[in-house]
């Protein structure tokens, strides 16, 4: 028999690590760390679950929905050579039924940032997330600090609800030039994909800023949205910029802990974020 007081020491049900990366397809090198990170969580006895589920409850619009990248094919060849154990393609019908009428609600950490220009996105995320935790049933579950505000808030849905995973966040990937990989960036015309690259150069300044010893927040931001917009094309507009605490999202008064700067960016209607730990 074993005591243990901390969820961290608890005895698995499961003999070997069962790990799930949840993603919306359309897999990228940002979705093959993460899954290469499950690899290494799982081991040789241990399996890693892929779900490739475009959840509709997500989207806020149909258009948005309609015109993500759907590219199953290729999807299905980079797991296999990552060495995936399964991946999940319910169809939204089989995934939810007709008539389903419970949904997860956060009420705190999704006021900001994405929450606050996307009404219903993150009840939808929530509530995609503990239904496939619920009916996968992993010990560890992988997510990306690209969306770190997703993830703030599947550690508190976890943390909340008792649900008996492991949550693990790991580094954004990027193009040679800084982008964040992002399926959307396949969305973008050839001009704006080049001049996207100011998005993570804009954020880097923030480090410097930091190494110059400024607590004021709103340096940091009137430094980055500067580099942000100078000579940025007419169809760019940014949706928010804002330098918030890492634990509670929270936009800071002062500099001085860990703290994030994230940014959502829109050119022609395709949406990008990004953030820089600082
Ligand atoms: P999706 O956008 O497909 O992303 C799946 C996972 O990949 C998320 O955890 C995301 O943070 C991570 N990811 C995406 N781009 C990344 C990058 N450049 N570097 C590191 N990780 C990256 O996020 C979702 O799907 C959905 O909201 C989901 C959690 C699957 C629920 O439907």
């Amino acid at each position: 028999m074993i005591q243990f007081s901390s969820l961290d020491d608890r005895p698995l049900d499961q003999p070997s690590p069962s790990v799930l990366v949840p993603t919306m397809g359309a897999l990228h090198e940002g979705h093959a760390a993460l899954i290469r990170r499950g690899r290494e969580i799982a081991g040789h006895e241990g399996n890693v679950t892929v779900s490739i589920f475009l959840n509709p409850l997500q989207f806020n619009s149909s258009s948005d929905l309609a015109t993500y990248p759907r590219t199953l094919e290729a999807d299905l060849l980079l797991c296999r050579s990552l060495g995936v154990d399964a991946v999940y393609t319910p169809s939204p019908e089989e995934f939810y039924a007709a008539d389903h009428s419970i949904s997860i609600i956060e009420k705190s950490l999704s006021r900001t940032l994405c929450g606050s220009t996307r009404p219903g996105h993150f009840e939808g995320v929530c509530t995609v997330v503990l239904k496939l935790l619920n009916t996968l049933r992993p010990s560890d579950a992988i997510f990306g600090k690209k969306d770190y505000q997703q993830l703030a808030i599947i550690k508190r849905l976890v943390r909340d609800l008792g649900v008996s995973v492991r949550i693990h966040g790991v580094e954004t990937a990027r193009e040679p030039d800084g982008l964040a990989l992002s399926s959307r960036n396949l969305m973008l015309k050839p001009e704006h994909r080049k001049d996207a690259s100011r998005i993570h150069r804009a954020l880097l300044c923030a480090r410097d800023i930091r190494e110059a010893g400024e607590h004021r927040p709103e340096v940091y931001l009137k430094i980055t949205r500067k580099h942000l917009v100078e000579s940025a094309p007419s169809e760019m507009e940014i949706e928010y910029l804002e330098i918030i605490d890492r634990e509670t999202l929270v936009p800071l008064a002062k500099v001085a802990g860990p703290a994030l700067l994230a940014t959502a960016v829109i050119y022609d209607e395709v949406r990008l974020i990004d953030n820089i730990e600082i």
